[in-house]
Order: C-alpha cells, then sequence, then structure tokens
C-alpha cells in the first residue's frame, strides 16, 4: 500500500482549525482507495515565531525537501509583522521548491447560488495559473532614508524570461487538456517594461500550441468580466500579484475565500509541491469554530491529484459538491449556521455513503 510521507503545517489563526478536519478526510480516502498518509506536523507559526525568533528553524527547508509534500493552511497573525512571516516561511517555500506554477481553480460548486445575478449550476468554470517565483513578489528594492522627508520605498518587479516561459508553457498545456483556451492578464498599456515582455513571450509561444485559442485582457478589464462574464473563461494565466488579487475576486464570485483552493505545483516534481486554502488565517473568526474548513478539503483534493489518486480526489469533491447541494450544513461565510467540526462530520458521513463508481463520478 503506497504511503505518502506528508509535511504538516497548520501555522496560525484557522490554519490550525480546519487542518485537521482536512487531514481526516483525506485519511478516509486513503482508507477506501488503498493508500495511506504518514502526517509529519510541524508547529512552524507565528507562535513559534515569538518562542524563537524565527518562523522556521534555520534548516527548516532542508527539514521540508524530505517530504514528498506541504499541507499547510496558512501563516500570519497580528503581532508578527506580515513581512516576516511570510518572507519568514510561505516565500521562501514557494521559491526555493521552484513552485512556480500556482493553480487555483475558480468553481461553483453544487448548491452554491453566486453573489452574481443569473449564473447557471456549472456556469463558472475556470482555471487561474499564477506566477509564483517572480514578478511584482520581488527582492529588489528596500527602503531608505527612513524617518526623514526623502523617505521612500522602492519595489521593482522582475520578469525573467524563463520564468515567464515555463509559467506559460504550463498554462497553455493546460488549456490544451481542456476546453482550449488560455486568456492572459496584461497591462501593457501602462506598465512598459515588464507587460510588454510578458506579452511578447506569450505570443512567441502560442504557435506552438495551435489548438488554443489565446486571448489578452488588460488586468483592469479582466476584473470587470470576471464579474460581468465569468462564464467566458477556461484558463487564465497571471503574474504573481495579479494573480493574487484575481483569485480572491475568482474566491468571491465562487460564493466565498472558505471555499477556494490552491496548489503550489513544481511541475518537474523534483521538490515536493505545497497545497493550502487561497484564504489567510482569518484573525477575526479564530477561535469561533466558524471557519468553513472546505477551502483545505479542497486543497487536500489537488494534492491527492497530484499524487496520482485522481478517483479519491474526485470522490472528496463530490462529497463536497453533496454536503453543500443536499445537506444545507455550511458554516456562517456561506450563510449557514453550522460549525467546522459539523461540516466535517458531515463530510465524513456522505464520504462513507459514496458508494459506486457512478456516485463518484
Ligand atoms: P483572510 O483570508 O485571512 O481573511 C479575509 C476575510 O475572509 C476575513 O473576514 C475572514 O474571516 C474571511 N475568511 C477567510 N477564510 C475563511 C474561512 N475558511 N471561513 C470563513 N471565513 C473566512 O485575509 P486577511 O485578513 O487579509 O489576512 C489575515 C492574515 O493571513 C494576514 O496575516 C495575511 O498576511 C495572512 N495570509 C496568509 C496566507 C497564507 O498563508 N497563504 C494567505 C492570505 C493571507
Ligand atoms: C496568497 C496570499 C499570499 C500571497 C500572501 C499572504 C503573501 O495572499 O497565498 O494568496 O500574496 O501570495
Ligand atoms: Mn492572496
Amino acid at each position: 500500500m503506497p504511503s505518502h510521507r506528508i509535511a504538516v503545517i497548520p501555522g496560525d489563526g484557522i490554519g490550525t482549525e480546519v487542518v485537521p478536519p482536512a487531514q481526516r478526510l483525506l485519511d478516509a480516502a486513503g482508507e477506501r482507495y488503498g493508500f495511506s498518509f504518514e502526517w509529519t506536523e510541524l508547529d512552524w507559526s507565528c507562535e513559534y515565531y515569538a518562542r524563537t525568533g524565527r518562523m522556521m528553524p534555520a534548516d527548516g527547508l532542508e527539514t521540508l525537501r524530505e517530504f514528498d509534500q506541504i499541507f499547510l493552511g496558512a501563516v500570519g497573525y497580528p503581532g508578527v509583522p506580515d513581512h516576516v512571516s511570510l518572507w519568514g516561511l510561505l516565500i521562501p517555500i514557494r521559491r526555493t521548491f521552484r513552485q512556480y506554477v500556482n493553480l487555483r481553480p475558480v468553481t461553483l460548486l453544487p448548491g452554491i447560488d453566486s453573489p452574481l445575478r443569473d449564473v447557471p449550476a456549472g456556469g463558472i468554470d475556470f482555471l487561474v495559473v499564477r506566477e509564483n517565483n517572480e514578478g511584482e513578489y520581488s527582492e529588489v528594492g528596500g527602503r531608505l532614508y527612513r524617518g526623514t522627508d526623502q523617505e521612500l520605498a522602492v519595489q521593482e518587479t522582475l520578469f525573467t524570461r524563463a520564468g515567464v516561459e515555463r509559467v506559460m508553457r504550463y498554462s497553455f498545456g493546460l488549456a490544451a487538456s481542456r476546453g482550449g483556451r488560455l486568456a492572459s492578464a496584461t497591462k501593457s498599456n501602462g506598465i512598459i517594461h515588464t507587460m510588454p515582455f510578458w506579452d511578447e513571450i506569450f505570443r512567441e509561444l502560442a504557435p506552438e500550441y495551435a489548438e488554443v485559442e489565446t486571448s489578452e485582457y488588460h488586468i483592469d478589464a479582466l476584473a470587470g468580466l470576471f464579474v460581468l462574464d465569468p462564464g467566458r473563461f477556461d484558463v487564465v494565466v497571471a503574474s504573481n500579484l495579479f494573480g493574487d488579487i484575481l483569485t480572491d475576486l475568482g474566491a468571491a464570485i465562487i460564493g466565498s475565500i472558505g471555499i477556494a483552493p490552491s496548489a503550489n505545483l513544481n511541475p518537474e516534481r523534483d521538490h515536493p509541491s505545497m497545497f493550502e486554502p487561497v484564504h489567510g488565517s482569518a484573525p477575526d473568526i479564530a477561535g469561533t469554530g466558524r471557519a468553513n474548513p472546505l477551502g483545505q478539503v479542497w486543497a487536500g483534493a489537488m494534492m491527492l491529484e497530484h499524487l496520482g489518486h485522481t478517483d479519491a480526489a474526485r470522490a472528496v469533491l463530490t462529497t463536497m459538491g453533496k454536503v453543500l447541494g443536499e445537506t444545507g450544513v455550511r458554516t456562517p461565510d456561506l450563510g449557514g449556521t453550522a460549525s467546522t467540526a459539523e461540516v466535517e462530520q458531515e463530510l465524513l458521513r456522505v464520504f462513507a455513503t459514496l458508494e459506486d463508481q457512478e456516485e463518484r463520478a
């Protein structure tokens, strides 16, 4: 029986509340489909920082390297500045392990009403591929002359040809395997060096993927279209910051930031990938027991898919759809009254009732 060694970093706030329910459902999936997880929990977090002055041990990345995959909740909490918590853990993991694809599905699940008008069931179903290693999140820059009247802050957007090409090749390939349409998020009208470079590479690669129909949208107009006509998209490729903003918007149009998943993929598979929800540690609701665990569960389904357990991944998604569509058990972000624990119980119950292949399809 295959066993997968997974590093688990629940992190901060609701991260610690939504990770264990997701692990239990993944364990149930393993039992049913004939594999298992060997979880190693790492308490790296803002609390860890308060104790040690670091977000993770000095050899943290070396520790993670030994695992098959990483399952993350969320990091960042009031009391520790976000640039410390994020540059001390999340960003180095994404970069060191060359998780340059951040794959974020935007799919309206059964039973959820989009906040948008007139969206039929299944009317939103696309994927955002967010460049995850460079772009606007560059380390080139700094702050100078603090406390003087010349104080300034600067951060350069940095695109490398290799970095843009690899994420675009992934996106073209993904589009070719689905509906055959790829949209590029750009801002070539306003950002005179970097986005034209991005566009040029997009156009250079397009002829190699003749089966893919391409389009380009300015990011501001694209954000509007996510609201006005989300049904037109299949795969959208975006830079790091554009993709970040677009995917919180994507989460909103499918009903809640509490559902949306994210896979930080190392497509070459020479390092672990990392699976986490799109949302953060939600300090405003942490400790209330009302966090939606579905984003973490869906991230778990993406991990199953990456590990090759396609049937198990599909069963988890079917379970989520049934819980949402048939039982009415949901957390307050989706208009319900259930607790995290009640949603977990319902997920486990419904998962256990899935019977034949048809039900799992
Ligand atoms: P957030 O996603 O934590 O919260 C935004 C809003 O969505 C809040 O009102 C919150 O209550 C709600 N929400 C989020 N997840 C929910 C869930 N599962 N169920 C129900 N409601 C949910 O974003 P934020 O407030 O901007 O950030 C809080 C902290 O998290 C910051 O420190 C930020 O840097 C960090 N953060 C970390 C990650 C990560 O680790 N990948 C991602 C985003 C934000
Ligand atoms: C996300 C988060 C992070 C990002 C932050 C917390 C650095 O918003 O995973 O979407 O911008 O990548
Ligand atoms: Mn984000």
